[in-house]
């Protein structure tokens, strides 16, 4: 049985709440469980592929992705900025796919291969879209940078940092109160052809 068919279970079971499962269109990350609410007690034994290392965890069905990288395994390179998939700040990748990890449950991405910021250098050696984002002087308070990254990291790979007009739609899940859009932008642009993609 899969971790979502478990929590999904769990959830409608133990507190007639209801589990969701949406899509996000390409040009953002998905969003790919919502808890509602309800006061189940299930605790389930989870484990974690992150950054290449395996974590077991005792957790709340309930536990975001978000909150578990932060509070249990003190991943807080990943932001909480909005906790309700608008900002885009908690961006981490599942599967090389980037997901809201404020929307999705933790339980779900077992099994999966999970990359937050922290694993994204390669020993001292950074990743080119990080260089690429000091480079650009790509952010101000950095609140929002490293989700910026790890949407960038998969929006190159996408193949939709051709243009800046592409960068600015499928970078469009991630926001910055500081609006450093035009060096954000220059950024992906950069790293992109430095990849030669
Ligand atoms: S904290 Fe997840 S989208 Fe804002
Ligand atoms: S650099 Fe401050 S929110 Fe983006």
């Amino acid at each position: 049985m899969s971790p979502i068919e478990i929590t999904r279970r769990a959830l409608l079971e133990g507190t007639a709440a209801t589990a969701m499962i949406t899509a996000l269109p390409d040009h953002g990350a998905s969003a790919q469980q919502t808890p509602t609410g309800g006061a189940g007690e299930s605790e389930l034994m989870v484990r974690l592929q992150i950054n290449g290392k395996t974590h077991s965890l005792d957790l709340d069905i309930r536990s975001t992705l978000v909150d578990t990288l932060r509070e249990r395994l003190g991943l807080t390179g990943t932001k909480k900025g909005c906790d309700r998939g608008e900002c885009g700040a908690c961006t981490v990748h599942i599967e090389g796919r980037r997901v809201l990890a404020c929307m999705t449950l933790a339980a779900a991405a077992e099994g999966k291969e999970i990359t937050t910021i922290e694993g994204l250098a390669d020993g001292d050696t950074l990743h080119p879209v990080q260089s690429a984002f000091i480079g650009h002087d790509a952010f101000q308070c950095g609140f929002c940078t490293s989700g910026q990254i790890m949407s960038a990291v998969a929006c190159i790979r996408e193949g939709h940092a051709g243009t800046e007009a592409d960068i600015r739609e499928f970078m469009s899940g991630n926001l910055c109160r500081c609006s450093a859009y035009p060096q954000i932008v220059a950024a992906v642009k950069s790293a992109a052809q430095i990849q030669g993609i």
